[in-house]
Parts: C-alpha cells; structure tokens; sequence
C-alpha cells in the first residue's frame, strides 16, 4: 500500500452497491484495510475509503464509495459552504445527518467548525452525486439471500439509469463461506451476468475469499 505523499497516477472512483446486510461495507473492509467485523453496523449515509495499488507500473488509487443499501433515501445532504477561510466556498459538500464531513478527503475537519457560515443547500437526492464519476460498480447480493439477488436487476437499473455508459460492473455473490445455506445457484448468477455483460464472482469477506480479485479486476478494466 502506498503511503501519503507518493505519487498517485490515476484515482478511479468505485461504487458498492446492493441490498442492506449483504456484506457491501465488510468487503470494503476486507479490501481497503484487511479487516472484518461479525457485528458490523447498517451504514448510514455515504462513505468512502481508499486503497492505492499498482497496476502495470503505475500507482492506482482506489477510491470505493459504500452506502446503506436499506430504502433508496441516502441519509445524507448537501451543504453549500460560504467559507472562505477553507478556500472551498461556493463548493458543494457531502454531509452526514449530522452535519459531518464525509464526502471529501482532502478535507479532514469538523464541517459543522464552519457551518455558521454555511447555508444548506438542500436535501437532494445523493443517488446522483454517488454515481457521478464512478467507473467502476460492485453489484453485491448474499448467496443466502434469495431477495438480495432477486433486486438485482433494480440495482443494475439505477446504476444504468445514472451512471456513466462505460461503466465496469463486477456482480458478486457475498458470503460464498455459508454454503450450506445458499439460496441462489453459481449457475444462475453467471447465467444472469452473462446475459447483463457483467463480470461474475463469489465472495467471502469473512475468509478473505476473491475480494481482492473482485477490485482487482475492476480496477484492472478501467485501466
Ligand atoms: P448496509 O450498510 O445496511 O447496506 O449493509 P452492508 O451491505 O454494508 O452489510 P455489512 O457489511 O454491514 O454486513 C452485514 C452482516 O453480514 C454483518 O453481520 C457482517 O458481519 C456479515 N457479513 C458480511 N460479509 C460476510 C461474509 O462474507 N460471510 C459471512 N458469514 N458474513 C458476512
Ligand atoms: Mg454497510
């Protein structure tokens, strides 16, 4: 992993997304720190975390955006800061339900330090700003859960519907330790990637298993 301050090629913006509780912010877990939690908590709102990582010779830095997969209202909003002292007036910034920064690495601070200043500059719909610019998506159901799979096909469509038409779109079937409960086929979920032109791959966040080779690939296609 490349450490602060070397020198970054290219930034590509990766989305999860997926119904609630199939593993989505463990994955990114698993992937941009190697960790995993059995009592990992529902997410709430939009967060991001990065990895960087070299692909023929060059330094790629990973930039995986994850958000509650529970209803389609992202808890979260947009505030226009007129803030000058941080150079970013005018910019918009994506906030938390309370009011924290979450939208913006190069800005690590407490936003509400300046939110006297600030006016909000609405609720919108996030499912916009969270697609934008993304080049890559994890399309993630839980191979124990019938449901989660079956809503892929909603998912694949809110993902057509706003992101860019170049899009790299890995489909993958989380939770591959729980074999004795699985609810949806390999077969069917290759059958349906084939069909959608996705990529297709059975995870484990929890043993490790092809998450590495899920970003990679992605990664690897975009470059
Ligand atoms: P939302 O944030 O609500 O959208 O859910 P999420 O998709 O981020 O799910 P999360 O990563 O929080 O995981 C939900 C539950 O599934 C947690 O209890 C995790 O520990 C568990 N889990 C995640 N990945 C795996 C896996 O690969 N295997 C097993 N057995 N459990 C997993
Ligand atoms: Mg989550």
């Amino acid at each position: 992993m490349a450490g602060g301050g070397e020198k970054v090629d290219y930034v590509f913006k990766v989305v999860l997304i997926g119904d609630s509780a199939v593993g989505k912010s463990q994955i990114l877990a698993r992937f941009a720190r190697n960790e995993f939690s059995l009592d990992s908590k529902a997410t709430i709102g939009v967060e991001f975390q990065t990895r960087t990582l070299v692909i023929d010779h060059k330094s790629v830095k990973a930039q995986i955006w994850d958000t509650a997969g529970q209803e389609r209202q992202i808890g979260a909003l947009f505030v226009r800061f007129h803030c000058a002292v941080h150079g970013f007036a005018g910019q918009d910034f994506l906030v938390d339900h309370r009011l924290k920064l979450v939208g913006f690495e190069t800005y690590s601070g407490d936003a509400t330090l300046c939110y006297p200043g600030a006016q909000a500059s609405g609720y919108r719909a996030v499912t916009s700003a969270y697609y934008r610019g993304a080049l890559g998506a994890l399309l993630v159901y839980d191979i124990t859960k019938r449901q989660s799979f079956d809503h892929i096909p909603r998912w694949l469509e809110e993902l057509r519907g706003h992101a860019d038409k170049n899009i790299v779109i890995m489909l993958v079937g989380n939770k591959s330790d729980l074999e004795e409960e699985r609810a949806v086929s390999t077969e069917d979920a290759k059958e349906f990637a084939e069909k959608e032109n996705l990529f297709f791959l059975e995870t484990s966040a929890l043993q490790a298993t092809n998450v590495e080779n899920a970003f990679q690939t992605v990664l690897t296609e975009i470059f």
